[in-house]
């Protein structure tokens, strides 16, 4: 039963964080609003009917302890997750709860692998970096897409935004990651991160209908490139993105997101298109939604409902892909994501 159970949204009052607490309260959890300001975090409990206001910041960890008092799980929405998702895996260590968090930033999640596997295996605690659009769900596609294969050649995660407009956590998150890579670019090959002073390349790509063949940009660094190979065996990984949504994101005059339903959702719609090949043989997996922070809400508390309901794989930290059954989770995200897959 995971009815009343408390859920901590580190990060609430966030354009992710809110969207995160509304799916939570919709799948019986008790949401508990967290963050680093006590009074947005008031006004998001009067606006939204809740009662749960633990204010925390990340350099206070009996701040955090309490915030994380009495939870099944905690949730970061709070980006950059270069500064917040340490203090929160080490809170949530302490606490002996899961930890997930919604992080698009690729060295932040691998920095998570890199310093709490052995730590989060040994205490048997799951935590779950990027359990988000990105990071996660092309993770679950090439996932499904492998399907019985026991390898691959290849993996192309192709991403169709018809719009890309940021919120001010993704803009930060961006200056934060140009800031580490020194002012250069970086591709994934050969199963690590390689720093270029070149351009990215940029080439066409076949989408399904009804977004066809559009301009993309190879190489484009998603958080996937951090989850997806941390467990698959595929020997070359490749993320691509329209050209158009990439000259969106990092436009400085890109307005944010405005909602146009009333779940606060914005008009964008996306397509992710994932291509696995093998000895010849070949995958497709096609997945259609609306809005990617939006989505992020039910990717993550699926993921919480599954971690409490001992629907897991594995133990310490792992990626969506690692932890779960993809076929079956990608098939419980209906109607907001739906999939396609063919031979
Ligand atoms: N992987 C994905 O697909 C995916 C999907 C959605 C979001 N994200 C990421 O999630 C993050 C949040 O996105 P958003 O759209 O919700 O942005 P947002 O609306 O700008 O919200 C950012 C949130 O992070 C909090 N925050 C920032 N720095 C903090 C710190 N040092 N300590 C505590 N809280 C801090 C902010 O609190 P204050 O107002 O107090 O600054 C705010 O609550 C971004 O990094 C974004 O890239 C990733």
């Amino acid at each position: 039963m995971v009815a009343g159970q408390m859920v901590v949204v580190y990060g609430a009052y966030g354009h992710t964080g809110r969207f995160m607490v509304a799916e939570l309260r919709e799948r019986g959890f008790v949401p508990v609003l967290s963050g680093r300001d006590a009074d947005k975090l008031k006004e998001l409990a009067v606006s939204v009917n809740e009662s749960e206001v633990r204010p925390a910041s990340v350099d206070d960890p009996a701040a955090l302890d309490r915030a994380l008092a009495g939870a099944a799980a905690v949730i970061n929405c709070a980006g950059p997750f270069a500064t917040t998702a340490a203090p929160l895996v080490e809170a949530a260590l302490r606490a002996g709860i899961p930890y997930l968090d919604v992080a698009g930033e690729v060295e932040a999640t691998l920095d998570t692998f890199a310093h709490f596997t052995d730590r989060a295996r040994t205490a048997g605690a799951v935590v779950v970096p990027a359990m988000a659009f990105y990071g996660g769900l092309g993770d679950l596609l090439v996932t499904a897409a492998l399907g019985d294969w026991e390898k691959a050649d290849e993996a192309h995660i192709a991403y169709a935004l018809d719009s890309w407009h940021p919120t001010p956590g993704t803009r930060a998150a961006g200056a934060v990651s140009r800031a580490r890579r020194g002012g250069r670019r970086v591709r994934f090959a050969n199963g690590g991160m390689e720093y270029r002073d070149d351009s990215a390349p940029t080439v066409d790509w076949v989408f399904p209908d009804p977004v066809g063949t559009r301009t993309v940009v190879g190489e484009f660094l998603t958080a996937d490139v951090a989850t997806a190979p941390t467990h698959l065996p595929v020997a070359e990984f490749s993320t691509y993105m329209t050209v158009d949504a990439v000259k969106d994101v990092l436009a400085p005059d890109s307005p944010a997101p405005t909602a146009v339903d009333e779940r606060g959702r914005s008009a964008q719609t996306f397509l992710v298109d994932v291509v696995v090949r093998s000895g010849g043989r070949e995958r497709r997996v096609v997945a259609r939604g609306q809005d990617i922070y939006a989505v992020s809400a039910p990717l993550a508390v699926e993921a919480v409902h599954r971690i409490l309901t001992g629907r897991t794989r594995t133990l310490g930290v792992a990626s969506a892909g690692a932890l779960f059954d993809a076929a079956d989770f990608l098939r419980a995200l209906a109607p907001h994501i739906s999939v396609e897959l063919s031979e």
